[in-house]
C-alpha cells in the first residue's frame, strides 16, 4: 500500500548551514506518527521541508505517491497537508470567530470542518468566540491555531511542538483533543520534545538526532528501552 506521505532521503539547509542529512519517514493514512528529538535536531526543518517553506536540496517528498518536493507552500497546503507551526501565527487583531472564518474562506474547498464543528471539538473556543486572538492564553492560542488549520480540511496534520511552553493541565487537555482527532481518523505527524506527551499519542515514532533518524519503531518499543530514551532524549 502506498503511504499517504513518504519522505525519502531529504537533505535540507539554510544557506550554507546544513541541517538535515538524509531524513526518511513514512506515514500511512490514519496513523499518528511522532518525530521526537531534542531542541535543534531538525524537527521543524523536516516539517518546513514537507511544506515547501524550506525546500530540500535533495530527496523526495511523496504525497500519495506524487513528488511534491519544491512545490510552493500554498500548493502543498491545497493538496491536503495542514501545518500548525510552533509559533502559533494567529491574527491578534481578529476575534476567535473571525480567525476561523478567514481560514474557512481561504480554504475554498468543501470542508467537513465548519466553525461549528471546531467549536464542538474545542468548546473553550466557542466561549471565547468574540475575544481577540491577542488576548488569548498560550493554550487557547494553540487550540485556535489547530482549529484554524482544520478549517482547511487537511488529510494530514503536521503539529509542530504543540505542547511547548504550556502549563501541565493545558498540555493534558491538548493531548486529549489530539487523541480525539486521531480517533476521528485524521492522519497526524507530531513533532515533540516531550516523551510522555508523544508516546501517549503516537502509533510509531522516529527519533531525530543531528539531522538524521536514529530510531524508528513502535511507540511501545521506545517506551520500553530506557537506555535508548536516555541516550537520544536525555530522558
Ligand atoms: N532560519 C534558519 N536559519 C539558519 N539556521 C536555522 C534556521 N532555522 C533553524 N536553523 C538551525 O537548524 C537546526 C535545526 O533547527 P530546527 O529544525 O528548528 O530544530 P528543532 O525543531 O528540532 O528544534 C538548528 O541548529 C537551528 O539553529
Ligand atoms: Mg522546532
Amino acid at each position: 500500500m502506498t503511504p499517504l506521505l513518504a519522505v525519502e532521503d531529504i537533505h535540507t539547509a539554510y544557506g550554507l548551514s546544513r541541517v538535515l542529512f538524509g531524513v526518511s519517514l513514512e506515514i500511512a493514512a490514519g496513523e499518528c506518527v511522532c518525530l521526537l528529538g531534542r531542541n535543534g535536531v531538525g524537527k521543524t526543518t523536516t516539517m518546513r521541508s514537507i511544506m515547501g517553506l524550506t525546500p530540500p536540496s535533495r530527496g523526495r517528498v511523496l504525497w500519495q505517491g506524487r513528488d511534491i518536493a519544491g512545490w510552493a507552500p500554498h500548493r502543498v497546503a491545497r493538496t491536503g497537508i495542514g501545518f500548525v507551526p510552533e509559533d502559533r501565527r494567529i491574527f491578534a487583531e481578529l476575534t476567535v470567530w473571525e480567525n476561523l472564518d478567514v481560514a474557512g474562506r481561504a480554504a475554498g474547498r468543501r470542508s467537513r470542518w465548519t466553525v461549528e464543528a471546531v467549536f464542538e471539538l474545542f468548546p473553550v473556543l466557542r466561549a471565547l468566540r468574540d475575544r481577540r486572538g491577542g488576548f488569548l492564553s498560550g493554550g487557547e492560542q494553540q487550540m485556535l491555531t489547530i482549529a484554524r488549520t482544520l478549517m482547511g480540511n487537511p488529510d494530514l496534520l503536521l503539529l509542530d511542538e504543540p505542547s511547548e511552553g504550556l502549563a501541565p493541565l493545558v498540555v493534558e487537555t491538548l493531548r486529549v483533543k489530539i487523541g480525539e482527532l486521531k480517533t476521528q481518523g485524521l492522519t497526524i505527524l507530531l513533532a515533540e520534545q516531550g516523551v510522555d506527551f508523544s508516546l501517549a499519542l503516537a502509533d510509531r515514532v522516529y527519533v531525530l538526532e543531528k539531522g538524521a533518524i536514529r530510531f524508528s519503531g513502535a511507540a511501545a518499543e521506545l517506551r520500553a528501552d530506557k537506555a535508548l530514551l536516555h541516550r537520544l532524549l536525555s530522558f
